[in-house]
């Protein structure tokens, strides 16, 4: 499903709603919400939006269980950590239970960090396949999405859950989850947003080159839904019909909710 935006705000308002919706659900029939967070910078209005005073309340945090999509192999502290940017719009900010914070360890090597990672969806997941209940992902104007690159390594990965990658040349090494993990989900919803994106999204969207997907097109959850959270500009060369229908429900929305 593919629902156009005006704007960033607007988007990440609707992607907090839709955190806060797919959390209390979670909570309520399985006692936990396991959501892995995407890195950049398309989310952070989403986080700090969940964090404030007037949302935070909707969200049931003793129940949440937080992760990440992939992270840079940098200290915690360092200006490029996924983890430091989530923390600072939104974990330190909200009552989550101190064990249920998931972190990737950056500050080990590569190897090391996606195998600790590895061993603590183990023992979230009981040593089965991690479903997620929510995961949000980016989008890279090269079609990448968590740190799956086009003709990397990590997005042929299909027995680990979570694998070291290189990311973008000169930028640090990544840990990411992998497809069999993302494509396992209840719910991914896609935050894309800005012109630099419009040719890609059209692309993904449309699924050309369906003999060379790009790392986006890939994932596709087998017993789960896709969502697409795209504002006007990303949506730029959908094409009336895709664009249409998303904004015209989206108003629908805005008339029915608070
Ligand atoms: C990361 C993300 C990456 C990101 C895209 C889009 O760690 O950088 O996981 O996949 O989502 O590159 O980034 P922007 O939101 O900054 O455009």
């Amino acid at each position: 499903m593919i629902r156009v935006f005006d704007d960033l705000e607007s988007l990440s308002r609707a992607a907090a709603r839709l955190f806060a919706e797919e959390a209390e659900k979670a909570v309520a029939e399985r006692d936990r919400f396991c959501v892995a967070l995407s890195g950049g910078s398309t989310p952070h209005r989403t986080y700090e939006i969940l964090a404030s005073e007037s949302f935070r309340g909707r969200v049931p945090w003793h129940g949440v269980h937080i992760f990440w999509g992939d992270e840079r192999c940098v200290p915690p502290d360092h200006p490029q950590s996924n983890a430091r940017m989530a923390r600072q719009a939104l974990l330190d900010h909200v009552p989550l239970l101190p064990g249920n914070v998931h972190p990737v360890s950056g500050e080990r090597l590569p190897a090391e960090a996606a195998g600790s990672y590895e061993t603590e969806l183990c023992r979230l997941f009981s040593g089965r396949m991690p479903r997620f209940d929510l995961i949000f992902l980016g989008m890279g104007s090269d079609g990448h999405t968590a740190s799956l690159f086009p003709g990397g390594s990590a997005l042929q990965e299909r027995k680990r859950w979570a694998v070291e990658a290189q990311g973008p040349s000169g930028g640090p090494p990544r840990v990411t989850l992998t497809l069999p993990v993302l494509n396992e989900a209840r719910l991914i919803c896609f935050l894309v947003a800005g012109g630099n994106k419009a040719k890609t999204l059209a692309r993904v969207i449309r699924g050309s080159n369906a003999s060379h997907p790009l790392p986006a097109q890939r994932v596709v959850p087998w017993n789960g839904e896709l969502f697409w959270y795209v504002d006007s500009e990303a949506a730029a060369q959908l094409g009336p019909s895709a664009a249409a229908g998303a904004g015209a429900e989206e108003k629908n929305r805005k008339d029915s909710t608070p």
